[in-house]
């Protein structure tokens, strides 16, 4: 009788296994709470029956460990106590063994054990390192499929400034900016805040590569420019400055890869009102129960006002090359013109976040999203795409 060997042994087990989903969290950027929050819901609706699923927490520093799957500790209580991943837990490297992809966990005094092999990576980081392209880019290095956008777009995704430039050569609407960078602000601020001034306030103040709004301020007039912008910088040295959609309404629409070579979806269009006490959708706006945002699932919209902004969400998909998600924020001016604010590639996916709702209003369930994305990336090629 022949018996079988190793090689036919393990793509028998490739086979039969589940595939095992690595669900990579937390992170080093200022959205790391958010991220946690995020991964709590993911890991909740994740079948367990279909897929062997990973908890990896990023520490705020860097460090890669084995988290708790416990969707209680990792919970959105108050903004003083947003989760975060513990730092006291076990290593986590990627290995590559035999041409695979392997979890192998570093425990102290103990011998390094492998968690087996990573079909794919679900990255739930939001901001940089991680939805920027870096975290992207070490995936493609190590062969491994993750959901979500690659790393150009990510990247591109997460710079305001190269997004607008990506999204005006394509002829789709933006708001007028200019970008300050850190030398042109040391070096020649009056030049800086005559180009501010002929924008015309009030104008919104943000780092290029923020999230959450995280350091973003408006600003009505010079006299408090410089303290928005050093805000800004806090966060990036490269700050963008833009024209402020005065009068404005906040629609958002999301938007999922199609399998194979079918095109992009687009949800239902929502609309955000924030509480007047906020200025605009800041970040106690965005993520605090208590402060009573409104989101409206479907937006109160004219039909044909809905479609142009699936249309151009769409578009923004494609023009940016973006795989897996996306969730497109626009203006409508009060003159019914539609601009995109900006294009997110890892948008916010608790239950209650508006990408999850907005598909779950366009009858695609939580569950349902989150195995929908899985399945793009497990059915996708790696390298060059
Ligand atoms: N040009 C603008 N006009 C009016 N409101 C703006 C403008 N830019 C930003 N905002 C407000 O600030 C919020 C955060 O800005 P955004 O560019 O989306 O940054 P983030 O990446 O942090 O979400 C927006 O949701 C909106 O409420
Ligand atoms: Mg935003």
């Amino acid at each position: 009788m022949r018996t079988m060997s190793q090689t036919e042994q393990d793509a028998g087990a490739a086979r039969t296994r589940k595939p095992r989903i690595a669900v990579v969290f937390g992170g080093r950027s200022t959205e790391h709470g958010i991220s946690c929050a995020t991964a709590g819901s993911v890991l909740q609706a994740i079948d367990s029956q279909r897929y062997d699923v990973v908890p990896v927490g990023i520490t705020r520093d860097g460090r890669w460990v084995l988290e708790s799957a416990d969707p209680q500790r990792l919970a959105i209580t108050s903004r003083d106590a947003l989760p975060h991943v513990d730092d006291a837990r076990a290593t986590v490297t990627l290995a590559q063994q035999d041409s695979v992809s392997e979890l192998v966990v570093h425990e102290a005094s103990a011998v390094p054990r492998t968690l087996g092999e990573v079909d794919a990576v679900f990255p739930l980081l939001h901001g940089p390192w991680g939805e920027d392209g870096t975290l992207q880019g070490l995936l493609e290095m190590a062969g491994v499929r993750y959901v979500g956008a690659g790393v150009l777009a990510s990247a591109v995704g997460m710079d305001k400034h190269y997004m607008k430039l990506v999204l005006q050569a394509h002829g789709l609407p933006v708001l007028p900016y200019t970008v300050i960078t850190a030398r042109a602000w040391e070096r020649d601020r009056a030049a800086v805040v005559e180009t501010v001034d002929s924008l015309g306030y009030p104008v919104f103040v943000k780092p290029a590569r923020g999230g959450s709004s995280i350091g973003i301020s408006k600003v009505h007039d010079r006299a408090t420019l410089a303290a928005a912008v050093e805000e800004a910088a806090v966060h990036d040295p490269k700050v963008l400055v833009e024209v402020s959609a005065e009068g404005g309404r906040e629609v958002e629409c999301g938007v999922i890869q199609g399998f194979g070579t079918n095109p992009p979806d687009a949800s239902v269009v929502a609309e955000i009102a924030v509480d007047p006490t906020h200025e605009f959708y800041d970040f106690a706006a965005k993520y605090l129960p208590e402060e009573n945002t409104s989101l409206t699932v479907p937006a109160d919209l004219p039909d044909a006002l809905s479609a142009r902004i699936q249309e151009l969400s769409v578009q923004a998909f494609e023009v940016l090359s973006v795989e897996g998600l996306a969730r497109v924020d626009f203006f409508v001016l009060p003159d019914e013109r539609v601009v995109i604010n900006e294009i997110n590639t890892m948008p916010g996916f608790t239950p209650s976040s508006m990408f999850p709702r907005m598909w779950d209003a366009s009858g695609l369930a939580y569950p349902e999203l989150v195995d929908r994305l899985i399945q793009l990336a497990l059915q996708r090629d790696t390298g060059l795409r």
